[in-house]
């Protein structure tokens, strides 16, 4: 099935419990009043988790991927450009506009040497519903931790079941526990000291982010080492976990192929 197929035959397929389906509005609304913001924050630390992204990736040519929260497409776009068939999933149809509009105006700067493709599907990805085994790499950077928990660990599962036997799943995002760890408060304390250093402005943001940190609305990150965990413990193999700047590292697991 080639990523057209696969674009036409996912789908989101419904069916959230009631506390998954409010969360997913929620993201929705929060993110679609964020798109200007999204799309101009061109921070170090997004882009060194990119290049992390499409550095594990490694050859696209020809590949299916599936991007779960793809924003405004910092990561498909250059694994569409690497020559991949990218399906492109967001909860906000303003984000997948702004993706579409991106996307035209690298096509035409690139003059056909743009050598992938890119498919959209506006879903929140719990209920996202994708044909087994269909898929070379499921990936996803700074869009995971906003899942409620059980909810990764079916995604997880679910990406499992898409992805044909050697495919693989790559997540890249903010990743720390609630601070049981050496590694979570030195990432807490790091947070904190850099937003403090904003002045007013990032006192606010650490009153309000550790408020939904601490309460799990919104936010809700889990360390490496528990992704690690999620992917072992629906099949993965070789899974492999790394720190890639600040609070971000990059946990990836293959589907075996026997
Ligand atoms: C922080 S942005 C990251 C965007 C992009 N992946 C990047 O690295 O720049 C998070 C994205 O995840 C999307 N998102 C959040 N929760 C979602 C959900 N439950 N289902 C689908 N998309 C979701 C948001 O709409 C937003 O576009």
């Amino acid at each position: 099935m080639g990523i057209d197929e696969l674009a036409a035959a996912a789908t989101d397929g419904g069916g959230a419990s009631a506390p998954t389906a409010l969360a997913a509005r929620v993201q929705r609304r929060v993110w679609s009043r964020r798109v200007d913001s999204w799309d101009r924050h061109q921070s170090a630390g997004l882009e060194k988790v990119v290049a992390a992204v499409v550095a594990e990736a490694g050859e696209a040519t020809g590949l299916s991927v599936v991007d779960l929260g793809c924003g405004t497409g910092q990561l498909c776009l250059p694994l569409a450009e690497k020559g991949a068939g990218v399906l492109a999933v967001d909860v906000s149809e303003a984000m997948l506009e702004r993706l579409r509009e991106r996307a035209a105006e690298r096509q035409a700067a690139q003059e056909g040497r743009f050598a992938g493709s890119i498919s959209w599907l506006c879903s929140p990805i719990e209920t996202l519903a994708v044909p087994a085994q269909t898929v070379d790499l499921v990936v996803s950077s700074y869009a995971l931790h906003h899942l409620r928990d059980p909810e990764k660990a079916r995604l997880v599962r679910n990406a499992y079941g898409w992805l044909r036997p050697g495919g693989r799943l790559i997540v890249a995002d903010m990743m720390l526990g609630r601070g049981a760890t050496a590694d979570d408060r030195r990432i807490i304390r790091s947070k904190v000291a850099a937003l403090a250093r904003r002045g007013p402005g990032g006192w606010w943001r650490i009153a309000k982010n550790a408020a939904r940190y601490l309460l799990r609305v919104q936010e809700r990150p889990i360390s490496s080492d528990a992704w690690s965990r999620l992917l072992r413990d629906a099949g993965f193999a070789d899974v492999t976990a790394r720190p890639i700047v600040a609070e971000a590292a990059l946990v990836q697991g293959r589907r075996p192929r026997g």
